[in-house]
């Protein structure tokens, strides 16, 4: 698949339809040939949507790469920002060299620093593994290692109400430790659901769209992207 190509038509798909957003996710694994011009090109499509878009790396990201191009407005890397009554935060899960994730004493640090200096009520937390088990035997070997870990400590900071995942190619979204775990498919290829070997289906590409009510709660809707 061409995957720039997909991604073209998940934001044609955005563009032609009557809801608007304020902020973009991008949950990580921005391009595979490790080159700059794949960063550039990824800065070319995003731009139009003229929003703050929130990146953090994935397993095929390189990060030097991708601060040069993300660590610009209207993009942002690995950063945090208020809105009204939510606080936005993007986490770095990735280990250099290796496809699965772990979170890092200094990203949790930073983590329980930024959400509890912060006024806001609420706050929603993304990172590029899941930290939850998928179902699928291959890629529970390289999701986040200290998901448990990591879940258990979003409880205690009392006011997460909101995790976004990546790296999984399928959608995902249950209740944690009263959190809500969501993982969006891809804006390419999708992995097959359940599959003990790697493995690709037919599904569609795909973005989600997700609200952040004042009182915290929130409401998400998957849109399938038929290419
Ligand atoms: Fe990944």
């Amino acid at each position: 698949m061409v995957t720039a190509a997909s991604l073209q038509k998940v934001l044609e798909h955005y563009t032609a339809s009557d809801w608007r957003a304020d902020r973009v996710f991008i949950t990580g694994d921005l391009i595979q040939d490790d080159s700059p011009g794949a960063y550039d090109r990824f800065r070319e499509l995003l731009l139009p949507l003229n929003m703050r878009m929130h990146c953090l790396p994935g397993n095929h990201d390189v990060r030097d790469l991708m601060r040069k191009v993300c660590g610009v407005p209207p993009f942002s890397y690995c950063a945090y920002e208020e809105v009204h009554n939510w606080l936005m935060i993007g986490i770095d899960s990735c280990i250099s060299g290796e496809a699965g994730g772990k979170l890092t004493s200094a990203e949790f640090d930073r983590l329980t620093d930024t959400v509890n200096s912060s006024s806001a009520q609420h706050a929603v937390v993304c990172l590029h593994h899941p930290p939850v088990a998928m179902g699928s035997v291959w890629l529970d070997t390289v999701g986040l290692e200290n998901g448990d870990k990591f879940l258990q400590h979003l409880q205690s900071l009392d006011k997460v109400r909101l995790v976004i995942f990546g790296h999984a190619h399928q959608a995902y979204d249950a209740e944690h430790n009263s959190i809500r775990v969501i993982g969006t498919p891809s804006t390419c290829r999708q992995f097959a659901p359940g599959s003990e070997d790697f493995a690709v289906d037919d599904s569609p590409p795909a973005y989600r769209r997700i609200t952040l009510h004042s009182d915290g709660s929130t409401e998400n809707e998957l849109i399938l992207v038929d290419a």
